[in-house]
């Protein structure tokens, strides 16, 4: 499984020079088993706010890399669970809410919130069976900041020593990551693959022509904003244009004026996005989850500091739906020509690229079983 067949003894090396992922690598449903299985169950995935998760017995459930789960609060603190019946493997939890024990919905095995199996209906009869042999399969659930995430990978490092600095440039941004409350969350569809979408999320060369009102309220000149691929997570920083506060030039598209003066994009690897705009504080987080080679699906939540005015609200919502839907008419336009197969690999630029060619060398590193080519101050696994 070569990435260009001009070098096959250094695939990573030629994303460096800005060579793309081939294209099959974006349609094929062997590529995407692989990334499921290398990437998507071994890293931190979004799941739920832990204001969610506050009293003993609530629940959330989700799905990460295909593997349905299930996170809830219990005497001990956060505990993260397989969603799946030891029986016949029905899922046991749905939605959220709170519970004061997890039972499946099938046959009526009960599990408690540290996962031990209990009542187990006709069981106790059947020679050789044990319920303590029988606990919900144990996974790992931990808290950035206010944000809860799971990982399949019981070798992973710590969720903090991936993303602690992500939190730190936020509450630099103006906004205190504790009070922040949630307003609206929303799921959504799009028929792009994964890393299309993820790709276009990465770069800002696009926003002139394709965002003009956040490029008028963002100065986006290269000199002006900034990339950074710190290992495990990438950022991008752009400061709101003195112009447009004071009144002059292009309208602005909502009121710009506030606490944040910066807009922030951070990925945290694999498919977790956090978007900041300059403002009122306000935070979006969003998660990118495979559906098909072809197609992506996520749940976006929108947060913002207490008292915040409806109509600012109102307004942001409505901004950055417009950015999302000229983002989808790119990506399923990219999906399109990327399902045709030619040409086969695309020239990156790696100046304004760089955050696209750092994330396309940890998925091929992934997918090719290579280590994992992180900046020295980047984490060490995710
Ligand atoms: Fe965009």
């Amino acid at each position: 499984m070569i990435i260009h067949p001009d070098c096959p003894e250094d695939p990573l090396a030629v994303l460096d020079r800005g060579q793309s992922l081939p294209a099959r690598w974006y349609i094929d449903p062997d590529i995407l088993g692989r990334e499921i299985a290398t990437i998507f169950r071994k890293s931190w995935n979004y799941l739920a706010p832990l204001a969610e998760l506050r009293e003993i017995g609530d629940y959330v459930t989700g799905s990460v890399g295909g593997v349905p789960v299930v996170v809830l609060r219990n005497a001990a603190g956060l505990a993260g669970f397989v969603n799946v019946c030891r029986h016949r493997r029905h899922e046991v939890m749905k939605g959220r809410g709170r519970a004061k024990a997890m039972q499946c919905g099938y046959h009526a095995w009960t599990y408690d919130l540290h996962g031990r199996l209990g009542a187990a209906p006709r069981a106790d009869g059947e020679p050789g069976f044990h319920r303590d042999d029988l606990p919900l399969l144990a996974i790992r659930a931990e808290a950035l900041g206010p944000f809860v995430f799971v990982n399949l990978d019981r070798a992973a490092p710590a969720l903090t020593d991936c993303f602690a600095p992500v939190l730190e440039t936020i509450a630099r941004s103006g906004i205190d990551p504790a009070t922040l409350e949630l307003h609206t969350r929303e799921e959504w569809r799009s028929e792009a693959n994964w890393k299309t979408m993820i790709e276009n999320y990465l770069e800002c060369y696009h926003c002139p022509i394709a965002h003009p009102s956040f490029s008028a309220a963002i100065d986006v000149r290269p000199a002006h904003y900034h990339l950074a691929a710190g290992g495990w997570f990438s950022s991008q920083l752009g400061e709101v244009r003195p112009a447009v506060l004071a009144g002059r030039g292009r309208a602005a598209p909502y009121n710009l004026s506030g606490a944040v003066t910066q807009s922030q994009f951070h990925l945290l690897w694999p498919n977790t996005t956090i978007s900041i705009n300059p403002g009122f504080p306000n935070l979006a987080i969003d998660v990118w989850i495979p559906d098909g080679p072809g197609a992506t699906r996520g749940f976006s939540e929108q947060y913002f500091a207490p008292g915040v005015d409806p109509e600012f609200a109102r307004e942001l919502i409505a901004f950055n739906r417009q950015v999302g839907a000229e983002d989808d008419a790119l990506t399923v336009s990219v999906q399109r020509g990327l399902t045709g197969g030619l040409p086969e690999y695309g020239r990156l630029l790696p100046a304004s690229e760089a955050l696209v060619i750092h994330f396309q060398k940890l998925v091929a590193a992934a997918v090719l079983g290579q280590p994992t080519p992180l900046d020295p101050g980047g984490a060490a696994s995710p």
